[in-house]
């Protein structure tokens, strides 16, 4: 694999390629010097046209933990401000011998442009997407996966672990890029995705989404079903920013609906966990006191799987070019 844009097509053997790949760098991070030379010689350049936290420092972090030398891009203090486009932003990382492109924008189908544009120039530069529109987030998706399948064996985290669980996904998913890589993770897993949320920020259009995929999805526009006997909740922010205002519902009433809170945690398994991608609206989306609990809470370790995730990710696609 040359670029990595979408989890739509990943075999189970890829999925386990790259938590097999995650672990052992895991296994790197938990060392006093937590570095290997994998990639040294090699740049890795974060185009970020959108904000982000934890997408572009830990993708900056796992490029310095392999040796690479890093490039970090903001739209808002670039040239872009002064009309340069994309492609030409992209050939400009280019032609300082960039050889992986993290790319990250506000509209689907940036990160697939620019890889067909390197692949129409015939160069060997990777691409990978961090996040296009409402499209897909797959470097998310395998540190959800990865982070749920070390839960479940540390030493040997496969996607098969996933199969038969119940993992429910709530909020707002008719705009979440996480949601649609999570849902076809999980779907190849076997598991049994639940989505749940108002009906105005679910999908409309389900119909053959992932029909050859192994698990089973199911839709409801009430909290309980999915929650009942969950084995994981996935936990998703409103997503002001790409909501019309007649979309966005009052933050209390929301809260109050589909909020996911202790009490409401009783109807999952004992051993339910939770995960949310980030940024969290604290007290919408979820508790505060959910939020922040150990014996619930994986938001942290999301965040720690996501410099392993990214490390095997920019080795798995740029090892061997230097
Ligand atoms: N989960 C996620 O993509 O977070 P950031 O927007 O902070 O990168």
């Amino acid at each position: 694999r040359h670029h990595v844009l979408s989890l739509s097509d990943f075999t189970n053997a890829e999925y386990n390629t790259v938590l097999q790949t995650a672990a052992s760098f895991m296994e790197v991070l938990s060392r006093r010097t937590k570095k290997v030379p994998t990639l040294q010689g090699q740049v890795v350049a974060n185009l970020f046209f959108e904000p982000s936290t934890r997408t572009r420092s830990s993708f900056e972090l796992a490029a310095k933990r392999l040796s690479a030398d890093t490039l970090n891009f903001a739209s808002a203090t670039s040239s872009i401000t002064k009309g340069e486009t994309i492609l030409d932003t992209a050939k400009t990382y280019l032609a300082m011998g960039t050889d992986i492109m993290v790319i990250r924008h506000k509209e689907a189908g940036v990160p697939q442009a620019i890889a067909a544009e390197m692949d129409r120039l015939g160069v060997r530069v990777n691409v990978l997407n961090a996040g296009d529109g409402q499209h897909e987030h797959p470097s998310q998706g395998l540190l959800d996966l990865f982070t749920i399948c070390t839960l479940l064996d540390a030493d040997s985290p496969q996607i098969e672990l996933l199969k038969d669980k119940k993992i429910a996904i709530v909020g707002d998913i008719v705009h979440s890029r996480v949601a649609r890589s999570n849902i076809w993770s999980f779907t190849a897993s076997g598991a049994h995705v639940h989505l749940a949320g108002p009906p105005t920020l679910l999908p409309k259009l389900f119909a053959n989404y992932g029909e050859d995929q192994p698990g089973k999805l199911f839709l409801h526009w009430e909290l309980e079903p999915a929650l009942q006997d969950a084995d994981f909740v996935m936990t998703l922010r409103l997503q002001k920013e790409r909501m019309t205002a007649h979309l966005l519902p009052s933050l209390r009433e929301y809260h109050q609906m589909y909020g996911i809170t202790h009490s409401r945690l009783e109807l999952c398994k004992p051993e339910v966990k939770i995960l949310h991608p980030g940024p969290v609206n604290r007290g919408v989306e979820i508790s505060s006191e959910v939020m922040d609990d150990p014996k619930f809470s994986l938001i942290q370790n999301q965040v720690s799987s996501g410099v392993a995730i990214r490390m095997a990710l920019l080795y798995l696609i740029g090892s061997g070019k230097s």
